[in-house]
């Protein structure tokens, strides 16, 4: 089955798919995006994340591209012209196509476009039956992380670190010495005391859904955590550690910098928790 984009109403060839030159997206990264996990054909979180996309439109004064109806009506014809049963739909609005100049346009529509992907659930369960390993580097990102913007320059940088020293992900470290997020996930920790810890939502963070709905379902399973800040050498000396977000669920870390976790493998918690998370996730679909 050959991949369809959906590109300001059109559901085109992906090979094809392209937008002007002068959008505002691809001149000043005046646009916003959100990625959701597809499950038996069925995403995760539809409205956890349309309620983000929402608010990270308002707080930019970006109209939305269409009503919040036709907009799922459009993620479902998307997600079944290619075929998806397991994987990611992603959408991105921008401020539209209008000569490069600062200020917001007059009368120009917002852009819309999604794409979507298969992804493999055997490679997924294999990853994180394994752990990944994950690096520290400075948080050199603006002020309003929690708006899920395009700008992601930071993240990429963050991310090429990572891969370029063999691990999966990079977690950002704030001016005080303690951790904000990975380049494209939220982070956690469990203490040598057992306590789960992860940074509560501010502007230094984005509000990940994923950490959302598996905070829910903890408080369902009374489960305690504790939302605050953690330091690197909390991180470093963590009985556990583990990440979350909508293509990686909940993943245990292994290893931090140059320093094992735990025996090196995903520790109990981490395990349950991401059972917790998959039980929640076969109950969406
Ligand atoms: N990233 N923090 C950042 C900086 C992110 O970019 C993401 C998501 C998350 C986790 O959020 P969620 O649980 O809603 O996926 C946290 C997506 C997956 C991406 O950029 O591909």
């Amino acid at each position: 089955m050959s991949r369809i984009a959906y590109v300001n109403g059109q559901y085109v060839p992906h090979r094809d798919a392209s937008v002007h030159i002068e959008d505002r997206g691809y001149q000043f990264a005046d646009g916003v995006y959100e990625v959701v996990t597809v499950t038996g054909g069925r995403m995760i979180d539809e409205e956890g994340h349309l309620d983000r996309l929402w608010r990270s439109l308002n707080e930019l004064r970006m109209a939305p591209p269409m009503k919040r109806a036709p907009l799922k009506m459009v993620m479902r014809e998307v997600i079944r012209q290619n075929g998806i049963r397991d994987g990611i739909i992603y959408l991105q609005v921008t401020r539209g196509v209008a000569p490069r100049d600062h200020p917001f346009p007059k009368n120009t529509p917002s852009s819309l476009v999604m794409t979507a992907k298969r992804l493999s659930m055997a490679k997924a369960a294999k990853t994180a039956e394994q752990g990944v390993s994950v690096i520290t580097v400075p948080d050199i990102r603006w002020t309003r992380r929690d708006i899920k913007s395009v700008s992601l320059l930071p993240n990429v940088l963050a991310k090429q670190e990572a891969k370029d020293r063999g691990a999966y992900e990079a977690f950002q470290v704030d001016d005080d010495g303690m951790v904000t997020e990975g380049s494209s996930t939220n982070a956690w920790i469990v203490t040598k005391e057992g306590r789960i810890v992860t940074r509560p939502t501010s502007n230094s963070i984005l509000a990940g859904i994923t950490r959302a709905s598996l905070i829910r379902e903890l408080e369902k399973n009374d489960i305690e955590i504790e939302l605050r800040s953690f330091s690197v050498e909390e991180l470093l000396d963590a009985k556990e550690v583990f990440l979350t977000s909508s293509t990686s669920y909940v993943l245990p870390v292994v290893k931090v910098d140059d320093q094992v976790i735990g025996n090196g493998h995903p520790g109990i918690v981490s395990q349950k928790l991401r059972s917790i998370y998959e039980n929640f996730m076969a109950g969406e679909v």
